[in-house]
């Protein structure tokens, strides 16, 4: 199938507008897993070079798995404690401790506690919420004077670069793009980040942004974009822009022992709230 990938896939039903990741799906577990594998460690990078350290109280946004939090906890003890807040805590309540304390709320409709954290983190939230900025002042109202806000979103400036060029790599990465923006998603909201941190009054702020390598493992795949893929599989084969022979082939292409993927850029971008 040689359709040209369109901006948006035609479909009679209104959107749903936000976060359309679905916890309940059989693998999400697992596609959440393939990202803190490659990120987890980049973001400990980032809080380590903001001073992370013993005794601070920490606030992971959107917290999935919690791995993160889990991570931020060992690093602040014994004194400090981390709040892991998610709409959906199905896989954050195993993690509960006396140092990791785990809240349900949707952070698009309830407000956060007034400058009470050291740190509040969120990555690969904001860029799903059409109300992303009325979040974002949610979260920077959270933390102390003084202290750090870092936020983490993709850009998908680099998400089409693949090695050897495939044409069919550019259709199912711009169908899955597509899905995305039809719900209120922005793919460039990552490159806005130093912007948006300065106008909303932060000083001190700095990024780093990376596109990550995947390569085509022949046993593992490039889990990022197949469980995604296969997540999206029905609107993605609704909107008429890949067919199920492209999903295949698309399997196939990410685990061919030679193809080399980058990853959406990462951008990881922090600012200090004025003492
Ligand atoms: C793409 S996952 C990222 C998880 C984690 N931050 C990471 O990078 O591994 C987004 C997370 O945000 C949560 N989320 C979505 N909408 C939310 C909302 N309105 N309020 C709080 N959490 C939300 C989802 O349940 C999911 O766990």
């Amino acid at each position: 199938m040689n359709t040209p990938a369109a901006t948006e896939p035609a479909t009679a039903d209104p959107p749903t507008a936000g976060y359309v990741l679905d916890a309940n799906w059989h693998a999400e577990r697992a596609r959440l897993d393939s990202l803190t594998r490659l990120y987890d460690p980049r973001t400990l990078a980032v809080c380590d070079q903001l001073g992370l350290a013993a005794g601070w109280r920490c606030l992971d946004v959107g917290a999935g798995t919690g791995s993160l939090a889990l991570a931020l906890a060992e690093r602040v003890a014994p004194a400090g404690s981390v709040v892991a807040l998610d709409i959906d805590t199905r896989f954050l309540e195993p993690l509960a401790a006396p140092r990791l304390e785990t809240v349900a709320l949707d952070v698009t409709e309830e407000p956060l506690p007034r400058a009470e954290f050291d740190l509040v983190h969120s990555r690969l939230l904001l860029e799903h919420f059409p109300a992303r900025g009325d979040v974002l002042e949610n979260m920077i109202g959270a933390v102390k004077p003084g202290a750090w806000v870092l936020i983490e979103d993709f850009d998908w400036v680099t998400a089409l670069v693949v090695d050897p060029s495939s044409d069919l790599h550019r259709r199912m990465v711009s169908a899955i793009r597509s899905v995305f923006i039809r719900h209120g998603y922005d793919p460039h909201y990552g490159r806005t980040l130093p912007r948006r941190l300065r106008a909303a009054g932060l000083t001190d702020v700095g990024t780093r942004a990376e596109a990550i390598q995947v390569d085509a493992d022949p046993l593992i795949g490039v889990p990022q974009w197949e469980l995604l893929a296969d997540q999206f599989a029905p609107s993605l084969l609704s909107s008429g822009l890949v067919d199920q022979a492209d999903l295949d082939a698309f399997h196939e292409l990410l685990h061919d022992g030679h193809t080399v993927c980058f990853a959406p850029l990462m951008v990881s971008c922090w600012g200090k709230a004025r003492a």
